[in-house]
Formats: C-alpha cells, sequence, structure tokens
C-alpha cells in the first residue's frame, strides 16, 4: 500500500508535465532522521543504502511520503512508518529501540510498531512523543518487552484519533493528562499491567468511540464522568480488579454497542436506557439475585455472558425472544427451573447457547448433548420445584437400574444435596413418567 501511494503521487505528478519526479527532494535531516529511525529497528544492515530515496525511486513497504503543501519546489515528507511482521520478517533486530531521531521526522501521521520489541527492554521517553504534533495514529503492539509508564507528555499530541498501546508490558498509572486528547477516537491499553484507578479526566476525550482497558490491574471503581463520552461505542473493562457499582451516568451512552465488564467484582443494575447494546458481557463478576427482566427490552442484543456469576432463580422466558441474540453464556450459575426456551430458540443457537453447570435447571426438550441439562419431568411441578431426575436410567416401574442410592430421583428445592437421605415414593416417579415420558 505505502509502495502504492508513493507510486500515484509520482504518477500524478509526471502526467501532469510539470516537474519530473526526480525533481522531488526531502529535506536531508528529515531523511538522516529516518535512515538513524530505521537503523535502530529493522534487523536489515544497511538500510540507508538500499533504499537511499525511501519516498521515491527505493521505497520499503512500511514507509509512506505525501508531497508537502507549503513548499516549493514540493518536496516529500515521512507521513507513515509500520514496523510488523507484514513489511519485513524479522521485523526487528534483537536490541530494537526507538531512536529520539524520530523527532526529525516532524510530518509524521502515523507510527505503528507491531511485534517488535522481543527480547531488550525498551521505555517510552517522555521527550519522544511529545512533540510528534503532526502524529494522528500512533499503535505500539504486541511488544512484550516495551514496559515502563505511559508517559504523560502523550496527552499533547492534540491531533492524536488512535492510540494503541496493547499487548505489552507496560506499567504503573494511566495518566490523567491523556484526558487532554480531544480528538482522540480510540484508546486501547489493553492486555499490559497497569495498575491504580481509572483517571476521571478519560471523560474528557468527547471523540471517543472505542475505550479498551481490559486486562489490566486496575482497580477502584468505574469513574461516573465516562458517561460524557456521548459517541461511545464500545467500552471494554474485562479483567482487572474494579469494584462498586455501574453509574448510571452509563444511561447516558446511547450509542453503545458492546459493554464488557467480565472478570471484575462490579455489580449492577445495569442502566436500562442502553438500549442500543449488541454485545453484554458479565462474566466471572460475582453477580447475585435473579437475571433481571429489563435485559429482555435490549431488542438489538446478539450475545449475551452472564457465566461464572451465583444468578439463582428462573431465567426470564423472554430473552428467548431476543430476534438477533445469537449466543447466551448462562453457565455456571445457580439458576433453577425449567429452560424455558422454544426448540427453535435452542436449535438456532446450538452450541452458543451454554447453560451448563446449573444443577437446578431441567429442560423438557428433546435433550441435546451439549445442553447437559436434565429432563424435566414432572411438567406440573412449578418452576421452583420441578423435578430434576440424575442422568441415570429408569425403568418403566420407577426401578432405578443404577444400584447407587444416590442418584435416586427426588423432588425438592434445587439447593437440596441430600437426595439419598430423602428418597423419593415410588408413586411420585411413576406419575412423572406418565406426564412426560423420558425420550431415552
Ligand atoms: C506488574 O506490575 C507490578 C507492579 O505494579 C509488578 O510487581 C509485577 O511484577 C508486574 N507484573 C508483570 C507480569 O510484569
Ligand atoms: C438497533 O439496530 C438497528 C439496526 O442496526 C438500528 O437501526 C437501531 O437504531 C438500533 N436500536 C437502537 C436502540 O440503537
Ligand atoms: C469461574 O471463576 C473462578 C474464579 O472466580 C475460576 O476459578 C473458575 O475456573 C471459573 N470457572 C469456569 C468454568 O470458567
Ligand atoms: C461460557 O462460559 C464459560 C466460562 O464461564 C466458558 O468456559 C464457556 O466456553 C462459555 N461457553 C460458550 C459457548 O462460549
Ligand atoms: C431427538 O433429536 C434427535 C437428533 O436431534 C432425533 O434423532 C430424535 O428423533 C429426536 N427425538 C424426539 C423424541 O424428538
Ligand atoms: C412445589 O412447591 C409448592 C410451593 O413451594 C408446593 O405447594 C407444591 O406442593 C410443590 N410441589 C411438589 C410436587 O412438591
Ligand atoms: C452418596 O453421596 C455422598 C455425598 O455426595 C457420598 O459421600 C457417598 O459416598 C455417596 N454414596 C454412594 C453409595 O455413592
Amino acid at each position: 500500500m505505502a509502495s502504492l501511494h508513493v507510486f500515484l503521487v509520482g504518477f500524478l505528478v509526471l502526467s501532469c508535465g510539470v516537474i519530473a519526479e526526480n525533481d522531488l527532494l526531502m529535506e536531508e535531516s528529515e531523511l538522516l532522521g529516518l535512515f538513524d529511525v530505521m537503523a535502530s529497528l529493522v534487523d536489515e544492515p544497511g538500510w540507508s543504502e538500499l533504499h537511499p530515496e525511501p519516498c521515491t525511486n527505493t521505497p520499503w513497504p512500511g514507509i509512506e511520503c505525501q508531497v508537502g503543501q507549503d513548499q516549493d519546489p514540493p518536496i516529500f515528507h515521512v507521513t507513515t512508518i509500520h514496523i510488523g511482521p507484514e513489511v519485513a520478517s524479522p521485523p526487528c533486530q534483537p536490541a530494537a529501540k526507538i531512536s529520539d531521531s524520530l523527532l526529525k521526522i516532524p510530518y509524521l501521521k502515523s507510527l505503528s510498531i507491531f511485534n517488535c520489541f522481543l527480547t531488550s527492554t525498551v521505555v517510552l521517553s517522555p521527550t519522544l512523543f511529545g512533540a510528534l504534533s503532526s502524529l494522528e495514529h500512533l499503535s505500539l503492539q504486541s511488544n512484550p518487552f516495551l514496559s515502563g509508564d505511559v508517559p504523560s507528555s502523550l496527552g499533547i499530541l492534540s491531533k492524536l484519533r488512535v492510540l494503541i498501546l496493547s499487548q505489552n508490558n507496560l506499567q504503573g498509572n494511566i495518566p490523567g493528562e491523556l484526558g487532554g486528547l480531544v480528538n482522540l477516537e480510540q484508546l486501547d491499553l489493553s492486555y499490559n499491567n497497569l495498575s491504580g484507578e481509572i483517571p476521571q479526566e478519560l471523560g474528557r476525550l468527547k471523540s471517543l468511540a472505542i475505550l479498551d482497558l481490559s486486562s489490566n490491574d486496575l482497580e477502584g471503581v468505574v469513574p461516573f464522568g465516562l458517561g460524557q463520552l456521548h459517541l461511545l461505542q464500545k467500552l471494554d473493562f474485562s479483567s482487572n480488579r474494579l469494584n462498586g457499582k455501574i453509574p448510571s451516568q452509563l444511561g447516558k451512552l446511547n450509542r453503545l454497542v458492546l459493554l464488557d465488564l467480565s472478570q471484575n467484582s462490579i455489580n449492577g443494575p445495569l442502566p436500562e436506557t442502553l438500549s442500543g447494546l449488541e454485545h453484554l458481557h458479565f462474566s466471572r463478576c460475582g453477580l447475585t439475585g435473579k437475571i433481571p427482566n429489563s435485559l429482555s427490552s435490549l431488542n438489538n442484543l446478539t450475545a449475551l455472558s452472564l457465566d461464572n456469576n451465583s444468578l439463582k432463580g428462573t431465567i426470564p422466558s423472554n430473552l428467548g425472544y431476543l430476534p438477533n441474540l445469537d449466543q447466551l453464556n448462562l453457565s455456571h450459575n445457580k439458576l433453577t427451573g425449567e429452560l424455558p426456551f422454544s426448540q427453535d430458540f435452542i436449535n438456532r443457537l446450538g452450541e452458543r447457547l451454554d447453560v451448563r453447570g446449573n444443577n437446578g435447571l431441567c429442560t423438557s426438550h428433546n435433550i441435546s448433548t451439549y445442553l447437559q441439562t436434565r429432563t424435566c419431568l414432572d411438567k406440573q411441578g412449578t418452576v421452583d420445584n420441578v423435578t430434576c431426575p440424575p442422568q441415570q436410567p429408569y425403568d418403566l416401574k420407577g426401578n432405578n437400574n443404577n444400584k447407587n442410592k444416590n442418584t435416586s430421583l427426588y423432588n425438592g428445592r434445587t439447593s437440596s444435596s441430600a437426595p439419598s437421605q430423602h428418597p423419593p415414593s415410588p408413586h411420585l416417579i411413576i406419575r412423572a413418567l406418565r406426564v412426560h415420558p423420558p425420550s431415552w
């Protein structure tokens, strides 16, 4: 893409017949700065000899240039540097680092370095990025040896639209100064080792559409100020140590389509106004109580995970009427009663419906092995004490073929774990079988 871009610029200029391509120059300091930067990163000795005219005749796939607007005669400026496995293999030398000469490339709009710092520790110098005032896109990703703090000087890059520092080994707090990035549309600091609280200042990022702080070591509460991020579409704070309630202010985020607070100690109530949500994930959050009925008003919901909590009671039947729901994980809770879904719904979701690990649940549908849910025998019983037999077969006289008395049928509270102390009457078994013959 980079070379194509250069080619197009060259072609346009030539075809107009105004200036020959060779007359287009680069400023020497910028060119030397680029040589320094590349020499300190890539595993290609003599990069500068191989690419003496990186914007024109000897391009490199990770570099893009643009013709400057204001100079006469026009000259090229380096606007993009991308280092990653797609453009060079291996992309980086073992002792790769980011050279201070980056400051000599003042027109840089996009810098991305993927999978580069793999053996030798690199920290982000506070003086480096603060001066790159043209930068719109900074993405340093999947660099396990990129460590140290997120420099607060990033906060003065006022043109920044995308800041991705995910899957590195960054530590320390998230600097509140990042709140100054008023043009930022995407902030992704996921999969690092960031600690401390989420700064309230992030509520000033008025252009933000994506906020991903997942898989860090963040603590404290979700800042209520985030309710001011009116353009926010995706909020992922999963796998941290956050606690407290969901601030009601988040209910104002009416563009939100994804909310993932899984693997924290956050609990409800969920703002009921988030009617555009498509993905809602609250796995392993320590949720208690019943599944709120209000979830079934989220008409656009496609994926819902409430697995591995302590949710009790029955499953609201209207969840099964959500028209777009395609993934539902309610596994590993304390849900009870009959699975309230139609055979159509069960077929539609297939293995994307997970209700395993709820010992009190049963189903009257044609049992499918992946559901791992027992068949309800007593259709007449109320959902709270519906009969959930063990999975051993019974013969039609109601005798358990299995000699183990622990597996006897019982009809009682699902929390009871002592079926052997309350052996069922044969009468009950026979009645249950008449009402609803098992399919085995
Ligand atoms: C994460 O940071 C803490 C200090 O905040 C440190 O003790 C710990 O070793 C770090 N973990 C990793 C995997 O680097
Ligand atoms: C639900 O999705 C449809 C189609 O994408 C969209 O037009 C509608 O605005 C969404 N509803 C809400 C409440 O966001
Ligand atoms: C449920 O969460 C606990 C920790 O809260 C974890 O140890 C366990 O592996 C999880 N279970 C499943 C099935 O993911
Ligand atoms: C549901 O969540 C559990 C962890 O709680 C996970 O092991 C399982 O794979 C998930 N099921 C589906 C269908 O994604
Ligand atoms: C149950 O489902 C299986 C396979 O999905 C099918 O072969 C069988 O006939 C069904 N049984 C009943 C009673 O519907
Ligand atoms: C189910 O529970 C209700 C109230 O808890 C009780 O009145 C009813 O007798 C129970 N049914 C059976 C079959 O135990
Ligand atoms: C019955 O269940 C109890 C507790 O689950 C167990 O300790 C006991 O060994 C079981 N008895 C038999 C015969 O399996």
